[in-house]
């Protein structure tokens, strides 16, 4: 009976159709392409990404899968659909509609966007909801086509927003990636870490950009990544950036990356006002903890003596004291690093 319906990524994929005609054969699509243009989207790309545009009234595909004879259940399934008493009916509408592939290709659910002045009280974004083939935790937009990319360069740059990688890949940047609006998770990491062992963050520039990337680092650092972290300049994010600045300029951003460990030394230092000094003395103890999770005590050594200057304290009182209030940190911090447990700190001054 259902002839058409081999399995759940037919369903996706005839969805993924539907949006994408929708957007560029009918009245409304108009407006949402001339969205996607003052955007600095190009035909070719909105193609090239598959991107669509969900009707404004409710059944639209719920109709078009039946007429085509596709499963209205497992539609449902998929997170499609809604239902209400006993009918089913579209759960996008009136959201430009991003596919999200999986890293062999395959459509496994959509990120749909407000794009009317009227909509955006609805939230931004409406993603396919969580299911055995749509989980946020481990999926990695773009993985598929940017994967060559990552083995030729032997380098990955994750971004934020999914519209971020897009603009990146326009720019020639084609190693880029994105999570889909979550933090990055061990999973997304070793998926990562199979590909290269150079990561490129390139987060947005505000102030939860900042702390994503802070947050990302201990987990990539975990699996050996040697990780740094573009700077986007006045809060913009790298799509706004690449529009406003162009794709040299980005390019100088990523070669002047700022190594993890600088990057957090820089993060923590930046939460204080050291001309007072009760905050040297709280900064001092948060680069005490950050110095214990480091492997390499060189690494240790030379993020003690930028504190010892920042903070104008003489570098052996920083040495000395770090290493004597180590074991007692370790207790109360209970940072799992046992490899440093009988670091020695060594100076030649001592
Ligand atoms: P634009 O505003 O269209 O340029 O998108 P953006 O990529 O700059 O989005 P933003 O920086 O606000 O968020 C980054 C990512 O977080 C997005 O790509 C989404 O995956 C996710 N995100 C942002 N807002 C929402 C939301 O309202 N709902 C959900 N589910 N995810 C969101
Ligand atoms: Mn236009
Ligand atoms: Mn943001
Ligand atoms: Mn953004
Ligand atoms: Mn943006």
């Amino acid at each position: 009976q259902d002839a058409k319906f081999k399995n759940e990524f037919d369903i996706l994929e005839f969805a993924k159709g539907f949006y994408h005609y929708y957007l560029n054969h009918t009245k409304e699509g108009k407006v949402a392409l001339d969205y996607l243009h003052n955007r600095g989207m190009s035909d070719e790309t909105i193609a090239k990404f598959g991107i669509g545009l969900a009707p404004s009234y409710s059944d639209a595909l719920v109709k078009t899968l039946a007429n085509n004879r596709y499963s209205l259940d497992v539609a449902m399934k998929l997170g499609l659909l809604n239902e209400h008493n006993g009918q089913y009916y579209d759960r996008f509408k009136s959201r430009i509609m991003f596919p999200i592939f999986d890293k062999i290709g395959h459509v496994v659910g959509f990120s749909g966007r407000v794009f009317l002045e009227g909509d955006t009280h609805l939230g931004k974004y409406v993603n396919s909801p969580e299911s055995p083939i749509f989980q946020k935790g481990k999926l990695i937009y773009h993985l598929n086509d940017a994967k060559l990319a990552i083995r030729r360069h032997n380098r990955v740059l994750l971004f934020e927003g999914f519209l971020d990688v897009i603009s990146a890949v326009e720019a020639g940047f084609v190693e880029s990636v994105a999570t889909m609006g979550t933090a990055l998770t061990e999973d997304h990491s070793r998926e990562l870490r199979r590909l290269t062992d150079q990561i490129i963050l390139c987060f947005d520039g505000d102030k939860a950009g900042l702390a994503a990337a802070n947050k990302a680092i201990p987990i990539l650092m975990a699996q050996n990544f040697s990780v740094s972290v573009v700077e986007i300049p006045n809060k913009m994010d790298p799509d706004e950036f690449i529009k406003t600045h162009g794709k040299e300029a980005f390019s100088k951003l990523i070669d002047q990356a700022i190594p993890a460990v600088d990057y957090q030394y820089r993060y923590i230092k930046r939460q204080f006002n050291l001309e007072f000094v009760s905050h040297r003395e709280q900064f001092k103890r948060q680069i005490y903890h950050f110095a214990y999770t480091l492997q390499s005590h060189t690494l240790q050594e030379l993020i003690l003596k930028k504190l010892a200057y920042d903070i104008s304290i003489g570098e052996q009182s920083i040495l000395q004291e770090f290493n004597s209030s180590k074991s007692q940190v370790y207790k109360n911090a209970n940072i799992n690093n046992n490899k440093n447990e009988n670091l020695q700190i060594h100076s030649r001054q001592v």
